[in-house]
């Protein structure tokens, strides 16, 4: 058993190793450390899905991959709010989007399994209706990104409403993307991005998939997707939950 002191301190030595590791032209470490810490209240990604968000905003920004930045399933806003801040810092144009009832999550499907329904009592019908479950108002993330972060409004686009009613119509507005981030937990709610999002995906961006390693239905949208398109790109390890892939 390893001792909790030890623990802590090797947690902290390797958040000082990833924030320097992290560092760039634009961020320096303490920059980066004081931006992770701003947004820990308003997210429930860990810190290896933060960094990995900051690495690969970043990366899109280095290799000058063109396209905006989006984000289905926002909550709070922590996650989303590190793609607006390295697109604003590093960027003169770059957009990002945030996609979110900003209800929580609507009814799962069977395809989610029994712990999914445990959350909806029961209920599998994958209506569109909040279950009560992951909701967050938008003013919550507003205050995040307007408020603390002092983002300007015009760089951040909010489409408020279910996947499934703002994304047809959205996604031609979107235009191209270089950093897709998928957060909606359920099958249906991962299905739906993709179909509408993934093509929007310009070649060198990412995919990055938070639930794949936790949500069976997320899971399971993803590789019956990845199967279906022939996608030969493997999917990237972040942690336990988070997964991404760089399309070809
Ligand atoms: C796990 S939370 C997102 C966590 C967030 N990315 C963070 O940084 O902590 C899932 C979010 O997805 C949203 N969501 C899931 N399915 C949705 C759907 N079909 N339409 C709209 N929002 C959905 C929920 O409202 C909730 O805010």
């Amino acid at each position: 058993m390893i001792p909790k002191l030890f623990r802590d301190n090797w947690r902290a030595v390797k958040k000082r190793i990833t924030y320097r590791r992290l560092a760039n032209h634009w961020f320096t470490a303490q920059e980066i450390r004081s931006l992770i810490q701003a947004v820990r209240p308003y997210t429930m990604v860990g810190f290896d899905g933060l960094a990995n968000v900051f690495e690969l905003a970043s990366a899109v920004i280095d290799n000058k991959i063109p396209g905006d930045f989006v984000e289905c399933g926002v909550w709070r806003g922590g996650c989303s709010a590190i793609l607006a801040q390295v697109a604003v810092k590093c960027d003169q144009h770059r957009r990002t989007h945030l996609f979110d009832s900003f209800e929580g999550l609507p009814e799962p499907v069977g395809a989610d399994g029994v712990e999914a329904a445990t959350h909806s009592s029961g209920k599998t019908d994958g209506k569109l209706v909040p279950i009560g479950f992951c909701a967050a108002p938008y003013e919550v993330a507003a205050r995040l990104l307007f408020d603390v972060l002092k983002l300007p409004t015009d760089r951040v686009v909010v489409h408020r409403g279910w996947f499934q009613e703002t994304l047809p119509s959205a996604r031609d507005s979107v235009g191209p993307i270089a950093l897709l981030r998928l957060d909606g937990d359920w099958y249906e709610s991962t299905k739906v991005v993709l179909e509408n999002l993934y093509d929007s995906v310009v070649p060198g961006g990412y995919v990055v998939i938070d639930d794949y390693g936790v949500w069976e239905g997320c899971r399971r949208a993803v590789d019956e997707f990845i199967e279906k398109r022939e996608i030969e790109t493997p999917l990237t390890k972040v942690d336990d939950d988070v997964y991404y892939l760089r399309k070809n």
